[in-house]
C-alpha cells in the first residue's frame, strides 16, 4: 500500500440534497481555502464547467506542477491526483472520492513490473501515466497519450522498450515511431468497448464525418485500415489524445465528426467550435470512475477537506524522476479556461 485516504466523518452531502447554489458555495469555498480545481476532460460537464482549468493527463500534470496555490482538487480519477502529489509534496491534493480507481492502472502491479523487468535487463520502461505511484517508481519514464510517441523517440535506438500498460496504445506508439516495443498486454474496459464493428457501423452511417480516435480504443488499428483501404479519406481520421481531440475540434472544417473516447470529451468539443457536431461512436462509452466526481462529493471535499491523498515519500521520490523527465519533453498543453 503506497497511497492511503483521510476520511472525515460528517456525513457527506446526498446528491438530492444537493443546493441550487452548489457551484457559487464551490467557488467561494476553493478561494477560501486557497485550492485550483482541475478536472479532467472525461468529467461530468457541470465539474467540468466549475473547474479552474479543465484538460487531458498532460496539461494537468503541467498545472499541477506549476500552480502557487495551498491546495489541489483533482477531479478525476486516483493516479491523476497521485500525481498530483508526487510533483507536489508540499501541496494538499484532495480527491472528491478516492474510490475512482482506474481498469488500466489496476492491469499491473510494481512486483508484475519487477518480474517483467527482470526478463529484459537494461531495457527502458516507458509507462503511461495510468499506473500507480508504485508502478511509476519502477519505471523511467512516464508518457500520457499526447506525448507517448515522443517519450518513446527519445530512448536511444540501441535500447530495449517495455511499455506498458496499455496494449493500443503501444502498438499506436509502435507504428507512428515505427520502434520494436515490448507491450504489456492491458487495456482500459471503456475504451476496449470501442471496438472495430462499433467504428465502422458509425461511419457507415455517417460517411461524410470526421473521425476521431483514442489511441486506448481498441478500434484504432481498424480506424487506419479503413483509411488505408481507401473506406474513408485517411486526412479525416486522427488518432490523438483528447486534448489532440481538442486542437482537432478547432481547426476542422467539417459539419459532423464522430468521436471515439469516453463520451465526457464531447463537453469540451461543443464547447470549443459549437457550429459541428459532435457525435459519440458509442453511447456506452462512459467511465465509472470518472462519474464517481460529482457536484455533491466535489462540495463535500471543499467543506471537509477530503479525501486527501497521501503517498509514500519513499515511493514519491522515486516516481517523480519518471514523471518529471516525462514533464521535460513531449508536446504543448492543451488546456480549456
Ligand atoms: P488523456 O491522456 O488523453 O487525458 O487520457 C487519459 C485517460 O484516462 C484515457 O482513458
Ligand atoms: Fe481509466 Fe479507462 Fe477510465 Fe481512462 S477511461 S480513467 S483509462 S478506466
Amino acid at each position: 500500500m503506497t497511497s492511503t485516504i483521510t476520511q472525515d466523518e460528517a456525513a457527506p452531502t446526498r446528491d438530492e440534497d444537493l443546493p441550487a447554489d452548489w457551484a457559487e458555495q464551490v467557488r467561494a469555498l476553493a478561494a477560501e481555502r486557497d485550492a485550483v480545481i482541475l478536472a479532467h476532460n472525461y468529467e461530468l460537464p457541470a465539474i467540468q464547467d466549475v473547474a479552474d482549468h479543465v484538460g487531458d493527463s498532460l496539461a494537468l500534470s503541467r498545472i499541477a506542477a506549476r500552480v502557487p496555490n495551498a491546495e489541489i482538487v483533482f477531479c478525476g480519477v486516483h493516479f491523476m491526483a497521485e500525481t498530483a502529489k508526487i510533483l507536489s509534496p508540499g501541496k494538499r491534493v484532495l480527491i472528491p472520492d478516492a474510490r475512482a480507481g482506474c481498469s488500466l492502472a489496476d492491469t499491473i502491479t510494481a512486483d508484475q513490473l519487477r518480474a517483467w523487468k527482470a526478463e529484459h535487463p537494461g531495457a527502458v520502461v516507458v509507462a503511461y501515466v495510468n499506473t500507480s505511484a508504485a508502478v511509476k517508481a519502477e519505471s523511467d519514464v512516464c508518457c500520457t497519450s499526447s506525448n507517448a510517441a515522443d517519450v518513446v523517440r527519445s530512448v536511444p535506438a540501441d535500447r530495449q522498450i517495455l511499455f506498458l500498460p496499455d496494449r493500443h496504445l503501444g502498438e499506436h506508439v509502435r507504428r507512428v515511431t515505427g520502434r520494436d516495443l515490448w507491450i504489456w498486454q492491458g487495456q482500459c474496459h471503456v475504451h476496449e468497448g470501442i471496438g472495430g464493428d462499433v467504428l465502422r457501423g458509425a461511419i457507415a452511417a455517417d460517411p461524410g464525418a470526421d473521425v476521431l480516435v483514442h489511441p486506448e480504443c481498441s478500434c484504432a488499428t481498424a480506424a487506419l485500415s479503413m483509411a488505408a483501404a481507401g473506406e474513408i479519406p485517411a486526412d479525416r481520421v486522427r488518432i490523438v489524445s483528447t486534448g489532440g481531440m481538442l486542437d482537432e475540434a478547432r481547426r476542422t472544417g467539417a459539419t459532423k465528426v464522430l468521436v471515439a473516447t469516453e463520451v465526457g470529451m464531447l463537453h469540451q468539443l461543443r464547447k470549443a467550435n459549437p457550429q459541428v457536431q459532435f457525435e459519440a461512436v458509442s453511447r456506452g462509452a462512459v467511465c465509472p470512475y470518472m462519474k464517481m466526481i460529482t457536484p455533491a462529493r466535489l462540495l463535500d471535499a471543499l467543506r471537509f477537506g477530503r479525501d486527501e491523498v497521501h503517498v509514500d515519500p519513499d515511493v514519491a521520490e522515486r516516481a517523480r524522476g519518471a514523471v518529471e523527465r516525462m514533464i521535460a519533453l513531449g508536446s504543448s498543453p492543451t488546456v480549456s479556461r
